[in-house]
């Protein structure tokens, strides 16, 4: 959602700050602006849109200056609109703030101040923090820190800030809660923004502010407070990605890239967690006993994590015994699903920072539960506030629609499966390095499915242009089918459903006439699922229906029914997944591309939801 940049050092800030807020255009935003401290006064520059027009402003008014704070908004209270863009200022423009995040009690504090004297002119939330840091300074603070602390106790909501006041001219500040903020070390500059990518360029140490912490950054110094006013002592963190990660080297696209990237990912994931004689190792600091005891498994996630969540709760059951629910983070908080502390709660999030998985982590953990997370990036909040992690380690995802992060999630359950069925003893050593043997295959079966691309494309070609498209799977495959149709309505913007085959008689099958693109996963299985996939496949048939197949590769009997088939190589029943689902996000990428689309940035989506 917003992003927030912030720059003090020797350079202009503008282009740094614009650059940065170019890096965070995948989080999703409406509106751009940035404030520099010019000539003894805070200018301010804003624009609704796409940066490019925020650009096109200041080629004509630029603004000088060596600190700054930059922001990209994604409306949350007000339109997108030049007056609610941030950065916002207090009465007598001395104050200047940008904030991700949601000030739950702005009204009534909108009130209070108002009742001061103070005059809002936009209709958002934020616009109460410059205001009430100038009414705590007016009221006696002694310092910029002292009116920042006594503002941060009054707020209840959820905020990354970033500070810079006119009469300060050697320092911005910055404070989070809730929602991400990290400061990047420069020689003789520092930086503020939302994650590291934003200034992967320009870094190679940061800290991650905790919750509830102030920072005051100077060019050459941090300092870092709780709210309380107590001095931390921060921990710096080596960047462990390359500038490049975040770069869309030579691909049209960040998705398309990320899509191709797969295969490396598998690759190092299954190198770092296997050793040459078969031991898998989770990296958890939760002990082997531990799982031994365990006889309850909570997931909890969103979007495409929740799918592979689904695909979590299917591996987990048949491989542990242990019992195992999923559900959407977004639902499980505000249900009363009768956890005891003895239940381990698996949240999956690429991001870490999204707002109802970690809303999930704080309630568990008050019910005594152990949290152990599966996630993609270091230092985010769900990493911070778990007990162990399973990191995926994909680098930075850019493109808005997940692709890496997704396949990525399901090698960690697959891993983790496997590891807890060994330690429980449910899978002998030998079942375990026979199950090792084959998910070794999958990188390179991965790999298969992207050099098919240009047949996929002729595919996502053909069929873009339809209102809507059903994906039919079952079993393991039955979250395929979830997530394919999410990547279509996502990147594409087409509609589509995503439907447990069997499911179909009772309803979808009213939507099937020779129009509607049906996208059928239905590789061969050791078991009755492709026999059923199959019964599925002809009733669509009969109704004339435009069928896709996923389907293993030298399946003869498939091409008889289908119009379009995608063939994938034949992987053991419980890894198909992390194969077949690149079919479809690459079926996805094509229509998407097809209808012309903002493929990495598509309209209304943020690439990490960190508000409810
Ligand atoms: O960062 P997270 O994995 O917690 O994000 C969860 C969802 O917001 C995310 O997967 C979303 O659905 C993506 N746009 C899917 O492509």
């Amino acid at each position: 959602m917003c992003g927030v940049v912030g720059y003090i050092g020797s350079k202009e800030a503008a282009p740094i700050l614009i650059d940065g807020l170019q890096r965070l255009e995948y989080r999703g935003y409406d509106s751009a602006g940035i404030a520099v401290l010019c000539g003894g006064k805070i200018e301010s520059s804003k624009e609704v849109g796409r940066l490019v027009n925020l650009e096109k402003m200041l080629a004509i008014h630029p603004i000088k200056g060596t600190r700054g704070i930059g922001h990209t908004r994604w409306a949350t209270h007000g339109a997108p609109s030049q007056i609610n863009s941030h950065p916002h200022l207090s009465s007598d423009g001395s104050i200047s703030v940008v904030h991700n995040g949601i000030i739950e009690n702005y009204a009534e504090l909108r009130e209070e101040l108002s009742t001061k004297g103070h005059k809002f002119i936009s209709e958002t939330d934020t616009e109460v923090v410059p205001h009430l840091i100038e009414q705590s300074l007016k009221e006696g603070a002694k310092s910029p820190v002292e009116a920042i602390l006594r503002t941060l106790k009054r707020l209840r909501g959820a905020y990354a800030l970033g500070i810079l006041f006119r009469d300060e001219p050697d320092a911005i500040y910055c404070a989070r809660k809730g929602s991400p903020l990290i400061i990047g070390l420069g020689e003789h500059e520092n930086f503020i923004a939302s994650d590291v990518p934003a200034i992967i360029n320009r870094i190679k140490k940061a800290i991650y502010l905790n919750d509830g912490e102030v920072a005051v950054l100077r060019a050459d110094s941090v300092e870092i407070c709780t709210i309380e006013g107590v001095a931390v002592v921060p921990e710096i963190k080596e960047i462990s990605f390359q500038a490049e990660a975040a770069e869309c080297a030579g691909f049209e696209t960040f998705m398309l890239k990320e899509i191709h990237e797969q295969p490396r990912i598998l690759r190092a994931m299954l190198e770092k967690h296997v050793s040459a004689d078969g031991k898998i190792d989770i990296g958890s600091s939760l002990s082997p006993d531990y799982f031994r005891k365990l006889n309850r498994i909570m997931i909890v996630s969103c979007g495409t994590a929740y799918h592979a969540g689904m695909y979590g709760k299917l591996l987990l059951e048949n491989l542990t015994g242990i019992a195992v629910e999923t559900d959407l983070a977004s639902e499980f908080r505000y249900r009363d699903p009768k956890i005891d502390p003895g239940t381990l709660i698996i949240p999956v999030s690429q991001s870490g920072e999204t707002a109802d998985t970690l809303a999930s982590i704080r309630m568990a953990k008050e019910w005594g539960c152990r949290i152990c997370a599966i996630c993609n990036v270091e230092g985010s909040s769900v990493v911070r506030e778990s007990d162990a992690v399973f990191f995926t380690n994909c680098g930075p995802e850019i493109g808005v629609a997940s692709t890496k992060a997704y396949t990525a999630q399901l090698m960690a359950f697959a891993l983790f499966a496997l590891y807890v069925a060994g330690v429980r003893g449910n899978l002998t050593p030998e079942q375990i390095k026979s199950y090792l043997t084959d998910l070794q295959e999958v990188p390179d079966a991965v790999h298969y499915v992207i050099q098919k691309k240009e047949e996929i494309r002729a595919i996502g070609e053909k069929h873009h242009d339809g209102p809507s498209s059903l994906y039919l799977g079952r079993k393991f495959n039955y979250p395929t089918a979830l997530e394919g149709a999410l990547k279509n309505k996502e990147i594409s913007y087409q509609h589509a459903e995503g439907y447990a085959a069997g499911e179909m008689k009772h309803g979808p099958i009213a939507l099937i006439n020779e129009a509607l693109p049906v996208i059928c996963i239905c590789t061969k299985t050791a078991d009755e699922v492709y026999e059923k996939m199959l019964s599925n496949i002809k009733e669509v048939e009969a109704r004339s229906g435009r069928i896709i197949a996923v389907a293993t590769e030298g399946d003869t009997e498939i091409a008889k029914l289908a119009g379009d088939i995608i063939y994938v190589p034949a992987v053991r029943d419980e890894f198909t997944p992390i194969v077949n689902v690149v079919g479809l996000q690459l079926l996805a990428y094509y229509a998407a591309r097809a209808r012309g689309t903002d493929i990495d940035k598509p309209r209304n989506l943020a690439k990490s939801v960190t508000v409810e």
